[in-house]
């Protein structure tokens, strides 16, 4: 019976080769399954299901980009994040605004495993505070990696900065990347605002559109563009413009980037107000 079967099987292809095409037959039936379970889930206004399914997809990614392989070759930009010297860029300097040896507190909000943000900047002392609800894994990956990072990262999810650290903390938050992956952007910009002293400043990098870029896969359901000088961060399901979200509250500014060569993005500069309902 068996020997009839496998005398079936076309010359020139091997075992190994039906038992591999199988398996990816099988992977693309369950990601299928996956994407059609993300499609009813979010039908049924269910997003935070959506997210913590999609969540752990995240941990690949660093898993590839920190290998000792990738670390070498560096083609993904992730050696300079493990100097403790990296310096603040100027880009976030311009925007704190404190006396010279004044100490200065930044958030990172999604930061992943290793914050990107610079810890030296002369003339003061700097504190990072990476957030990201994926810390505990990054720091099982990291210890795996043999890697120690400038500033480990804390786990906490950005829709929920208000619960960790209390209102007018820090000279600037910021996000670079990571705003699309959340269950609810607009909760976490304005927890970030909350986050920061009066007159400080929010900064948000985002590819153009991730969203439709990603067809909607997995983590990727919000879309970030600017219209007419306002900043629109959109799902499927819900569209918000942040300017008129934030008014009375914060001013936004938006400018598109193109130093990420084949993603252009969307820059977001958001200043609290200096006035005493934000002191
Ligand atoms: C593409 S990574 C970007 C990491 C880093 N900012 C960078 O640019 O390299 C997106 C990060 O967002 C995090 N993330 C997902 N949901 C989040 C949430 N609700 N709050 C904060 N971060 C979240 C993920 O765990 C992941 O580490």
């Amino acid at each position: 019976m068996q020997s009839k079967k496998l005398a079936s099987i076309p010359k020139g292809i091997s075992m190994s080769e039906i038992l591999n095409s199988l398996h990816r037959v099988y992977s693309r039936m369950r990601m299928r399954e996956h994407e059609m379970r993300s499609v009813l889930m979010l039908k049924l206004g269910l997003q935070k299901q959506v997210w913590s399914h999609g969540l752990f997809d995240e941990l690949q990614y660093w898993e590839r980009v920190l290998s000792p392989e990738a670390l070498k070759a560096n083609t993904d930009g992730y050696l300079e994040r493990l100097d403790p010297q990296q310096k603040l860029e100027e880009r976030f300097t311009e925007l704190i605004n404190v006396p010279t040896g004044a100490p200065v507190s930044i958030l990172d909000v999604g930061a992943g495993p290793i914050t990107s943000m610079g810890k030296v900047w002369d003339g003061h002392s700097v504190t990072v505070v990476p957030i990201d609800p994926l810390a505990e894994r990054y720091r099982e990956l990291l210890d795996k990696m043999h890697l120690t990072p400038p500033v480990y990262t804390v786990n906490v999810e950005g829709e929920k900065i208000g619960e960790h650290y209390p209102a007018n903390s820090f000279e600037l938050a910021h996000s670079r990347n990571a705003l699309d992956h959340c269950y609810d952007p607009m909760v976490v910009i304005q927890q970030m605002v909350d986050s920061v002293k009066p007159a400080c400043f929010v900064y948000l990098w985002h590819v153009k559109n991730v969203a439709d870029m990603e067809q909607h896969k997995g983590l990727h359901q919000w879309n970030f563009d600017h219209v007419n000088g306002k900043f629109m961060v959109s799902s499927e399901q819900k569209s918000y413009c942040v300017n008129d979200e934030l008014a009375g509250k914060a001013t936004v500014k938006c400018h598109d980037d193109f130093s990420s060569p084949g993603f252009p993005a969307v820059v977001a500069v958001i200043q609290k107000s200096s006035g005493p309902a934000n002191a």
